[in-house]
Formats: C-alpha cells, structure tokens, sequence
C-alpha cells in the first residue's frame, strides 16, 4: 500500500459517514419542503452526538437545497464535523474555471470555505479527467477545499486523475462508488484493491443497497415509488442474505442494518448511509465500532457472490 498523505489521513480515519442526498430529493426520496425538515435535522443531529461527523452532500441534491439545509445545521451546532460536496459536470462547463465557479456557489450554500472534500461526482464525455483535476488542484491551491476526490470513476479514469493530481504535488484523496452486499462489482473488478494500493479511500454509496438491506422491504413489501421498479429482481433473491445478516446481528447484539454496514467496514471501506431521521441515523452509528468475524463475513460473501 502507498503511504497516505498527511492530508488525506484524517479520511482513513472516518469509519462511518452520512449521506445527505435524501435532504431535499423529491424525486426517489420523497423529500417534502417544511414536513420532512424536523427528521432531517434530528438526523443530522443525532448522527454528530453519535460521533458520525463526516457528512456527504452534493450541489444537485435537491438542486442545492441538501448543501443549504446542512449549512443551516452547521451553523447552529457547536459540534465539528467534516464536509464533503461535489461539482457535477453539467454538459456547459468545459473548463477548469467552471470547477472553481461552481464550488464558490456550494461553499455560498454551505456557508463554509473551505469543505474538507470537493469531489468530481460523475465523469463526464465533455470533460476530461485532466481538465477536472487541474481545476480542482485549483481549487486546493485557493484554499476551497483541503481534499480532492472522484466519484463513479472505473480504474483508468481515476488513475488519469491521480496523475494529473500528483502532477501538482496534490492526493488523490477518495473515489466514491456503490458497494454494498448486494453490489460487490469493486471487489470484483478490482478497483477496491487498487484504491487500498494507492491509499485512495473508497467511499461506500448505498451501503444499505437504498434500503433493501435493511430487512424491511420484500418482494410483498417493495420500497415506494422508483425503487419499488428498480430493485425489483433484486427484491427476489434478498430472503438468503437478510437471513445471513440475522443470524450475525444476532451474534453481535447489532440489527440488520449495522451488520450490512459493519460488513463493508471490514472490507476497508467508508459506507456513508443516508438517514431521514434519527432513529435511522441512530442506527446506522451502531453499524461502527465493532467487527465481524472473518466466518461471518465469508459467509455473507458467499451468500451474496452471484447476486447483482
Ligand atoms: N456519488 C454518487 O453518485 C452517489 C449516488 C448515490 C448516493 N450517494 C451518496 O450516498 C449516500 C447513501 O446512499 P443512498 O442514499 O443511495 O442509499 P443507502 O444509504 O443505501 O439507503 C438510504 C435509505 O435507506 C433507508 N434507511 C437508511 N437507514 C435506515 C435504517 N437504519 N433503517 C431503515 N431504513 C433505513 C432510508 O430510506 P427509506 O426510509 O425511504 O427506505 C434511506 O433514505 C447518499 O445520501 C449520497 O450522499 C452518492
């Protein structure tokens, strides 16, 4: 493994995160303006009086509305916490300034300067590696952002970033992508190993797999509205693992979810699960702190290695 920067340690030392996507997101999460604010905001709450501080949120949330929300938060609590937002390559910002622009209008949002972690969210067909990570390494020079990361990038594109990173002395710090038990493609494409070999922290999205393993949704009983459609076949093979996650919840006094989570922990990897309340987020605290054992995560390996 390369030696972490001393800029990016305090990302290895996060072992649970908070996703902030549900805050202000109508369209999968039924986000309501002025009815869903209190279990948000006791979300947030809870989350930090937990000790998870390190929160996830991006500019499109709620188009800016999951960055304000979290900037009203911060304002009113004593307690610290670690902000991490992201630029989306919208097909009319080709430059390196568009980078730059874009994170004043989230650091405005957040009322911050700077945010511990600017990551590029999606990779863009207009946009090369190159150009994102020079504006970026911009953004770091100005004092923006402490940290620089990719999300959803495969192996080749991160490596690119990397290099033109490292070009200007700065980390890599962290590739956000989906992983949960029912979505192991990093470990099978091997960009979980590659991230571990270049100290590049591998953010967990959906580590709860939207829900699902959670163990309250089934085939009877599928999540409302999109992902009902989506997760359909996957909805129909879930009855093994959940019952796995039972059996290992139960040895450790934890509940199905913190398994889940405690799970992709021990893979090395850091889950930011979103919560809408806080008994959600209460909950998800609790998937920290602890391990399985190398049986019980085999087994959930085994018991999840063909599903996708
Ligand atoms: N970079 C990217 O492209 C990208 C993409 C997706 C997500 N993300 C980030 O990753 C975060 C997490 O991913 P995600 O929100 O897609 O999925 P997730 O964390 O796997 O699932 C979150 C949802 O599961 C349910 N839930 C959470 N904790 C629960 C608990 N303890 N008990 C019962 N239900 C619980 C809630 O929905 P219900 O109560 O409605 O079931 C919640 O909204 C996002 O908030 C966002 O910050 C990033």
């Amino acid at each position: 493994m390369n030696e972490i920067s001393n800029e990016t340690r305090f990302l290895h030392a996060v072992e649970m995160g908070l996703g902030a996507w549900q805050w202000g997101d109508r369209v999968i999460w039924g986000y309501k303006p002025g009815e869903s604010d209190k279990g948000i905001r006791e979300a947030f709450d809870m989350s930090l009086s937990m000790g998870v501080r390190f929160i996830d949120t991006a500019e499109v949330y709620g188009s800016g509305r999951s960055e304000r929300l979290l900037g009203q938060f911060l304002k009113e609590t004593e307690q610290p916490a670690l902000v991490a937002t992201k630029f989306f390559p919208m097909p009319w910002r080709l430059t390196k300034g568009s980078v730059l622009r874009a994170l004043r209008g989230s650091l405005e949002r957040l009322g911050l300067e700077p945010v511990d972690l600017y990551q590029v969210h999606w990779p863009s067909p207009l946009m090369s590696p190159e150009t994102v990570m020079e504006g970026m390494a911009i953004c770091v020079k100005e004092g923006l952002t402490r940290t620089v990361g990719v999300s959803n990038f495969g192996e080749s594109r991160m490596l690119r970033a990397y290099s033109t990173l490292a070009q200007q002395g700065i980390p890599l710090a962290s590739n956000q992508v989906p992983y949960s038990l029912l979505n192991r493609d990093v470990e099978k494409n091997g960009l979980l190993a590659r991230c571990k070999e270049l100290g590049i922290r591998l953010i967990a999205y959906s580590p709860l797999a939207q829900g699902l393993l959670t163990g309250k949704y089934s085939i009877e009983n599928p999540p409302p509205g999109l992902r009902g459609s989506t997760y359909a076949s996957l909805l129909r093979k879930l009855p093994p693992v959940i019952k796995a996650l039972q059996e290992i919840a139960q040895n450790h006094s934890k509940s199905v979810s913190q398994a889940a989570l405690n799970w992709v922990i021990c893979k090395g990897a850091l889950p930011i699960p979103g919560a809408k309340n806080a008994a959600q987020a209460e909950e998800n605290a609790g998937g920290a702190g602890w391990r399985m054992s190398d049986d019980e995560i085999a087994l959930l390996d085994k018991v999840t290695d063909t599903i996708r």
